[in-house]
């Protein structure tokens, strides 16, 4: 099949994580710094370029696009963008997924259901309203309920991202899952990742994940379960509850012998791996030569495609990579 991308270790590429703004509504301490320096309008693809670029991966063998940013609601068009993807559904596409904090959800909801939109993740790391002011410096958690809400009553399917924190949300873990059992969402846990200098030291704050889940293993018996969405996370199920719990383990337990991604920021770089600078820029290809003229560098990007992340959670050693989490989306 010539629509199949496969990387310089032989592993299957089919899913593109597509960034279309390095902006945010919050400043979550573990991505970002109090004072970020955003990419200027120039820099940054436009809607149209987008999805040129996207349309050209979906030709050559992406099979799912999940849209980040930054916040993707924030991005002026994302509704154009949104619906042009989603015309792609069946069509090469099988999936059109989005990661949001909801702050813009309760508005768009709507928009990206009828969009195609099946399923979103929501990152979500606490239900305490002052825990949460504190995490993200400015949120209002009530606006991300709504925002949640709407999103179940326009049938989309919600997965909560809560970020294990050591300090911040450990004892949030038992409220979450009932939480997100009457809701009918599912729950993923995840590692903190030293991308970008940041305010805090993460090592402060990082917590293996089968430390973070140890009270909950106390009380209810969980067991791995089949389940597969093509990320990271492995799934458990979890006794007397509905809810589907995933573990994202990038420090304590390694999964790239099975990744099947790569990164286009909204300057139009390839990045081949999050734990790595290395990245192929698109822009000037797609700008001088149109959408065809990036196929050579796709096969580039593809071949020099990481073995694996470097990431390690040392007390003030420097982050891994000095991007930051909002850049590429996670
Ligand atoms: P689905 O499984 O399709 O629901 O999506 P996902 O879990 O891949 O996407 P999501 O945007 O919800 O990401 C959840 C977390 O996983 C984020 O913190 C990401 O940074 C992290 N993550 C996603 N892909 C990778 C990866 O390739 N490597 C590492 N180390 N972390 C990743
Ligand atoms: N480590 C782990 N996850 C992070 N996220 C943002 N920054 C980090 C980090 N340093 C998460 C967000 C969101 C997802 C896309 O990435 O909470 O759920
Ligand atoms: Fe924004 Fe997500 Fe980063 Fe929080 S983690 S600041 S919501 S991009």
């Amino acid at each position: 099949d010539p629509a199949t991308l496969i990387d310089g270790h032989g592993r299957r590429i089919s899913y593109l994580r597509l960034s279309v703004t390095d902006r945010c509504d919050l400043r979550c301490r573990y991505c970002m710094a109090e004072d970020m320096t955003f990419l200027p309008k120039s820099a940054v693809l436009s809607i149209e370029e987008m999805a040129e670029l996207a349309e050209r991966f979906v030709a050559r063998g992406i099979r799912r696009v999940r849209l980040t940013g930054g916040e993707p609601l924030v991005r002026r068009g994302i509704d154009t963008l949104a619906m042009r993807l989603g015309a792609l559904i069946g069509h090469g596409l099988d999936e059109l997924t989005l990661t949001t904090n909801a702050m813009r959800l309760a508005e768009q909801a709507p928009m990206l259901a009828a969009a195609g939109v099946r399923r979103i993740n929501v990152s979500l790391d606490t239900l305490d309203g002052d825990a949460f002011r504190h995490i993200t410096r400015v949120g209002d958690l009530s606006v991300a309920l709504r925002g949640i809400d709407a999103a179940r009553a326009a049938g989309l399917a919600v997965k909560i991202n809560m970020v294990a924190l050591a300090g911040l949300n450990e004892d949030q873990l038992l409220p979450m899952l009932d939480w997100c059992a009457a809701r009918g969402c599912d729950l993923t846990l995840i590692e903190t990742m030293p991308l970008g200098e940041v305010a805090d030291d993460r090592s402060d704050h990082y917590i293996p994940l089968h430390h973070f889940i140890a009270p909950l293993r106390g009380e209810r018996a969980i067991w791995p379960i089949d389940k597969r969405t093509g990320g990271p996370a492995r799934y458990f199920a979890v006794e007397g509850s509905p809810v589907t719990l995933g573990l994202i383990t990038p420090l304590s337990d390694n999964f790239c012998a099975t990744c099947n991604r790569i990164r286009l920021t909204v300057e139009g770089r390839i990045y081949m791996c999050l734990g790595q600078d290395d990245h192929i820029d698109l822009r000037a290809a797609l700008r001088e030569s149109g959408p065809e003229a990036v196929d050579g560098l796709i096969d580039i990007a593809l071949a020099g495609k990481p073995r694996a992340h470097d990431f390690h959670i040392e007390r003030k050693s420097r982050p891994a990579v000095a991007r930051h989490m909002s850049a590429t989306g996670g």
